[in-house]
């Protein structure tokens, strides 16, 4: 049986702003979404029993049925049950590069991969859009991963419009190791914090959703302005993660005075990332940022913004 490996890159986000409560328990969101060249490998194989086993190179990883590459796998035997029967379990074997409670949808990345090889595998023939909505059964950033690139995402978040590519940017990550967020955790201390400002009735919603899309940062994504996206990068997150995590907040202040287009936290963090123009200037903030914080538990990477979503590994 044949092996299909899969690329699955993380994702930052550009802005992610809080609009509301949906009546399922989640938020209403406005958020741009953006792939960058971390990424996960996943390697796929029939293999003849009637389980899904997952292993991973990264023991802090659960592998059982709680990983989310899990669900997918078990999503799919569910959904398409003649051809679980026909082809049996699958191996999924998780090649992790990109760092857990990270605030780069690394679960949601790995997951959207298995949707994607397991479509070619079982020669199923579906198309993006019905990956997109299998994806989104499972967690709000898995359409978002299937696809990629740069997109506005609304709703829970598994609403997506694609946005022009910015992949001649590059962007700076940094992660402290020993810092997880929990992103129900943020959510929540916002709703309890925030939820005064939150819209309430559909025609706000629609006008708030709105004013993201004709935006500041969507046209200067439109016109590749990279200096204006810098400028606008949001994420209302920061607002509660920021003064609990004190490692968090020097973090962000720390790449802040370098010479970047913008400083942002991603997701529900703990990664906090620099938008640059060059891989020279990523270099350079990457060199300044271990010189400025010397700490082991420092993680850096150097990223290239990309505008592809999952895909074959050769
Ligand atoms: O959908 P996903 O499992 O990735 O979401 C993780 C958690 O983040 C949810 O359980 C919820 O607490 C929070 N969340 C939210 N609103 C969203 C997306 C996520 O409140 N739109």
């Amino acid at each position: 049986m044949q092996t299909y490996s899969l690329i699955a890159p993380a994702k930052i986000n550009l802005y992610l702003e809080i609009l509301g409560d949906r009546p399922d328990g989640y938020h209403e969101l406005a958020m741009i979404l953006q792939s960058i060249d971390l990424a996960d490998q996943i390697d796929l194989r029939s293999n003849g029993t009637d389980q899904i086993r997952v292993s991973c190179d990264d023991p802090q990883i659960p592998t059982d049925s709680s990983n989310l590459a899990y669900k997918a796998a078990a999503l799919m035997a569910n959904q398409f049950a003649e051809m679980y029967r026909k082809f049996g379990g699958v191996d999924i074997s998780l090649h992790k590069r990109i760092p857990m409670g990270a605030g780069l949808a690394g679960g949601s990345a790995d997951a959207a991969a298995v949707l994607v090889g397991m479509n070619l595998m079982w020669k199923l023939g579906l198309t993006q859009t019905e990956l997109r909505e299998l994806a989104a059964q499972l967690g709000s950033d898995i359409p978002f991963c299937i696809s990629g690139g740069t997109a506005l995402a609304t709703g829970r978040g598994e609403q997506l419009a694609p946005l022009p590519s910015v992949d001649f940017l590059y962007a700076v990550l940094a992660k402290h190791r020993n810092v997880g967020i929990s992103t129900p955790w943020a959510y929540k201390t916002y709703r309890q914090q925030f939820s005064g400002s939150y819209v309430s009735d559909q025609d706000s919603l629609l006008q708030r959703q709105q004013r993201v899309h004709s935006g500041g940062i969507v046209s200067a994504i439109g016109q590749r302005d990279g200096a204006k996206i810098g400028q606008l990068l949001h994420n209302d997150l920061e607002k509660v993660v920021l003064p609990t995590y004190p490692q968090v907040e020097r973090l962000r202040q720390t790449l802040g005075e370098f010479d970047t287009l913008g400083v942002m936290m991603s997701g529900s963090g703990s990664t906090v990332f620099a938008l640059v123009e060059s891989k020279a200037q990523a270099e350079q903030v990457r060199l300044q940022l271990k010189a400025a914080l010397p700490d082991p538990n420092l993680d850096i990477w150097t990223t290239r913004l990309i505008a592809n979503g999952i895909r074959l590994a050769h």
